[in-house]
């Protein structure tokens, strides 16, 4: 996969992406990530990339001419393009799940009051969104969305860190786990982790998940594959 990013701060993004899992992954070419500076396209003697809104009103909007140029001299036609934004799709994992089986992603990091929206109009027609809040710009959007995608991506994750069986994978949150010592601070680890019996161990895991669930999502319920065993358990939890 490649991912192209349209951002007037690359330098925000290179010293994410060049740390662990993902840093790693890049470094194997494993995906590939280029970063496009916005500024570099502007016709402007300046090279500003924003003016004053049409209108009035606070704050500053992107120009849509180096945005819509450097969408237009970096596209493939292969590309989803995203603008990142508070008005978008919210991301869930079954989004990310989607952008992970594309072979290309272009994604334009707002800045300011956003972006003018005939560049939008023009090369941008999907919005995602990472929450209800707003930041100062797209960059930190963008990182949420590569950092998602890649570890969907093979050889990504190494053998020891798998993508399945984690919160919102399953349609549940995931069960809680454990590592040494045995007894931290007159805690135990539950027995059932330390008996080998594996069929045991799956059987706990799903019922801790699906009590966590419980409590803290129960709206994730509604849509998680839940079988005869699960919902006799979460009745039991009811009651
Ligand atoms: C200050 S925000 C602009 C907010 C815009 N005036 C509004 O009210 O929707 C600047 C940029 O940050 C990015 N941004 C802010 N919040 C975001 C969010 N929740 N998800 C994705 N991008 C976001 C967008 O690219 C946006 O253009």
């Amino acid at each position: 996969m490649k991912i192209k990013v349209l951002t007037i701060f690359p330098e925000m993004l290179k010293a994410a992406l060049s740390e662990s899992i993902v840093g790693r992954a890049l470094e194997a070419g494993r995906f590939e990530v280029e970063l496009i500076d916005i500024r570099a396209y502007s016709e402007n003697k300046h090279k500003n990339t924003d003016d004053y809104p049409f209108g009035g009103g606070a704050g500053m909007v992107m120009l849509p001419q180096p945005i819509v140029d450097a969408c237009e001299k970096n596209a493939s036609g292969r590309e989803r393009r995203i603008y990142l934004s508070p008005r978008g799709r919210t991301l869930t994992q079954r989004i990310v799940e989607e952008l992970a089986r594309e072979e290309e992603l272009m994604l334009l990091c707002g800045r300011y009051e956003g972006v003018d929206e005939r560049a939008l109009e023009l090369c941008f027609p999907e919005e995602l969104s990472i929450g209800d809040y707003v930041l100062t710009g797209g960059e930190l959007a963008a990182l949420v969305v590569i950092d998602a995608v890649a570890r969907l991506l093979p050889g990504v994750l190494g053998s020891n860190d798998s993508a399945e069986d984690e919160s919102f994978t399953t349609g549940l949150l995931e069960y809680p786990q454990y590592t040494r010592p045995r007894e931290f601070r007159g805690r135990e680890v539950p027995e059932v982790l330390l008996n080998g019996n594996h069929a045991l161990i799956a059987r706990w895991r799903r019922e801790q998940a699906l009590k966590l669930t419980h409590r803290k999502r129960p709206d994730l319920l509604k849509g998680a594959p839940l079988d005869k065993k699960d919902r006799a358990f979460l009745d039991s939890l009811e009651s």
